[in-house]
């Protein structure tokens, strides 16, 4: 049996190139070896975004994306969260065995409250709990992640686990893969690159904006003439991902002669980020213009997942007496 692969991504705005190296390659890459199942967690974007337009249309956003990026429904299962019922159906049995303690100490949870968010909720609170049941309705072997969801899949591990030794074993623990070289990609702001923190680079915008993302990177006040550390410059750290090892040699060295200023590397940073996603973009315009082959792509997908997730579903009932 071919092992499985599972994954999500919010609908909180358009992917950009943390998504891309975080998670979204990853999802590409293995769709070839495992059985996949990707998804719009449209229903966890619920806890950020509360404008019903935006949300439509980033929904389209994250699926145009990826099939322009190469994630061919002929292979992978693509879906809706919010298609699935069985996703918010188990969350809740998840639920009444999560301890509170757990969630309490989760990272995103931890930060919403440390930095004063407005109005945490509920939802904000039992995110976890939502996403260990999109994990383990399909008995997933791998989950593709960026490292800043690591806690959340050993959420999902914990509550299996719990489930397990209450009931009868019914999931396996899922194990999350992170990109080889291990990194969050920094945004503009040298913070973590988030769609909910305005420092973005995105994928497909267009050249005039791209160029504005990218020539906003901050940098440090280094004269243009004197050598410059590209260990610590968020430009060529971006730049690293996405070009070839004797390119990455020929900047490392325009950094450290001098005479070389942070905007001449943001101009070769837009180049590559152009070149790199030329074809994609091209797909993409080709996609956008028959949403109706989307639209039924994620119905068809939704099919697919109601089908899997049920299964598991059932047995969940079983284990826990809510079948007579
Ligand atoms: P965002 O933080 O932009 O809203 P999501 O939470 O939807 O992104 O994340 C989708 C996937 O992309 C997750 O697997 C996440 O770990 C990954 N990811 C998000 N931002 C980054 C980043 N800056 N670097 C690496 N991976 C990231
Ligand atoms: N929380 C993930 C993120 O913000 C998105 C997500 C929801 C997810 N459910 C998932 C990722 C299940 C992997 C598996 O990136």
């Amino acid at each position: 049996m071919k092992k499985v692969v599972l994954s999500g991504i919010q609908s909180s705005g358009t992917p950009h190139i943390g998504n891309y190296l975080g998670a979204m390659k990853n999802c590409i890459d293995l769709q070839n070896e495992y059985e996949s199942y990707i998804f719009v967690a449209d229903l966890h974007s619920l806890t950020t975004v509360k404008d019903p337009k935006k949300l439509a249309q980033s929904i389209l956003d994250v699926v145009l994306d990826y099939l322009a990026l190469g994630l061919d429904p002929e292979k992978a299962t693509i879906f809706r969260q919010s298609d699935v019922p069985a996703h918010t159906e188990l969350a809740w049995i998840f639920n009444c065995i999560a301890p509170f303690g757990l969630l309490e100490r989760a990272h995103a949870w931890k930060d919403a409250v440390q930095k004063g968010h407005k109005d945490p909720t509920v939802g904000l609170f039992t995110y976890p709990v939502l996403m260990a049941a999109d994990i383990l309705l399909y008995q997933p072997d791998l989950v593709p992640v960026g490292k800043d969801q690591k806690q959340h899949i050993e959420i999902a591990r914990d509550i299996a686990n719990k489930f397990n030794h209450l009931y009868t074993e019914t999931f396996k623990e899922p194990q999350e893969y992170t990109p080889k070289n291990g990194a969050t990609i920094p945004g503009t702001d040298g913070e973590k690159m988030s769609k909910s923190y305005n420092n973005t680079i995105d994928i497909f915008t267009d050249e005039a904006t791209l160029k504005k993302q990218v020539m906003s990177i901050k940098t440090d006040s280094t004269p243009f003439e004197d050598p410059k550390n590209p260990e610590t410059c968020h430009v060529f750290k971006i730049y690293s991902y996405f070009a070839s090892r004797e390119e990455i040699q020929v900047l490392t060295k325009k950094y450290k002669k001098g005479g070389f200023g942070y905007g001449d590397a943001k101009k070769i940073l837009l180049q590559k980020l152009l070149d790199y996603f030329a074809p994609f973009r091209q797909k993409r315009i080709e996609l956008a213009g028959d949403l109706g082959y989307v639209k039924e792509v994620l119905r068809k997908g939704a099919e697919k997942a109601r089908m899997t997730s049920n299964k598991t579903l059932a047995n969940v009932k079983k284990a826990i007496g809510l079948t007579l």
